[in-house]
């Protein structure tokens, strides 16, 4: 039976296997299953072995295999490259190609919440792999200014390093916090508040904040954050994640099946999971 991997470790929480099954379920693709396989980074050969034989159209991956699996890959599309990220495998006459679908999710998600782009001032907290796939929707749209704030300066750096070349009218700072009052946008690209620490939040302090601001959490569990709280709490505009991962889901969908996915399916699929 054909079949599509989900690589991660651990993957207790994951929603990504009710909302692809019940997106296969919808296109009526005969038989093909969504299976998480939570394999530690030690048996990366086996994700490899697994994703090799024929049945297997493709793979979703996260952390912690997102950097790591790339030099194992046959191909990694621009994307992917330049994100540093892979987060969708999909097999093409028997190759696998390394994507990344984050931007996508990040920028529909912007789109269909009426929030533009282009020539808006972000801040981005973290640095890690959803961070660079938001960074890169943002310079891709035309964003005016990025300023990336994560605990480890060094990733900050990583991250601005990959960017400037690429976008070399975008303006970047790295761990400005001074900077937020003049922020149209606020992104949470950090694992900070996900559950079972919902208690959390990656922002003591959104007094300086503008009135005008959108904050986006990326974290999708729970569905309200205590940084959307915080941010309604405020009369600030936030948005949760759980969007960009029916759209990042929804585009990977879209890759492995070459059908158009059942968009509206996959949210209320991921969100009966979430409950
Ligand atoms: P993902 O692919 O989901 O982005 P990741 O690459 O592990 O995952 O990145 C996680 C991000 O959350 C990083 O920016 C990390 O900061 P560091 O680079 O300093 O590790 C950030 N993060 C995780 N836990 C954090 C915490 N308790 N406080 C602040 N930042 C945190």
């Amino acid at each position: 039976m054909p079949v599509i991997y989900l690589f991660g470790y651990p993957l207790g929480h994951s929603i990504s296997p009710a909302m692809q099954n019940a997106a296969l379920r919808a296109r009526r693709i005969g038989g093909t299953r969504y299976e998480k396989l939570p394999l530690p980074p030690e048996r990366m050969d086996d994700m490899l072995t697994a994703l090799r034989v024929p049945q297997c159209l493709g793979a979703n991956v996260t952390v912690p295999h997102k950097q790591s699996i790339m030099p194992r890959l046959d191909e990694l599309t621009d994307l992917a490259r330049h994100i540093g990220a892979v987060n969708t495998i999909v097999k093409r006459d028997g190759r696998l190609v390394g994507d990344n679908t984050d931007a996508y999710g990040f920028a529909e998600t912007m789109r269909t919440h009426g929030v533009p782009l282009h020539g808006t001032r972000a801040a981005i907290l973290g640095a890690g792999g959803a961070a660079a796939a938001a960074a890169y929707a943002l310079a891709e749209q035309g964003a005016r200014e990025i300023v990336l704030l994560n605990r480890t300066l060094a990733r900050g750096i990583e991250l601005a390093d990959r960017l400037n070349p690429r976008f070399p009218q975008l303006e970047l700072a790295i761990n400005d916090w001074d900077a937020l009052p003049y922020m149209k946008l606020v992104i949470n690209a950090t694992s900070v508040g996900m559950a079972p620490h919902g208690d959390q939040s990656p922002l003591s302090n959104l007094a300086t904040l503008a009135a005008d601001v959108v904050v986006f959490d990326l974290v999708y569990n729970p569905p309200i954050t205590r940084l959307m709280r915080d941010a309604a709490g405020r009369g600030l505009r936030s948005i949760g994640g759980l969007d960009m991962l029916v759209y990042q889901g929804a585009r990977a969908f879209e890759l492995w099946t070459r059908q158009t996915a059942p968009v509206e399916i996959m949210r209320d699929a991921a969100a009966r999971a979430l409950e």
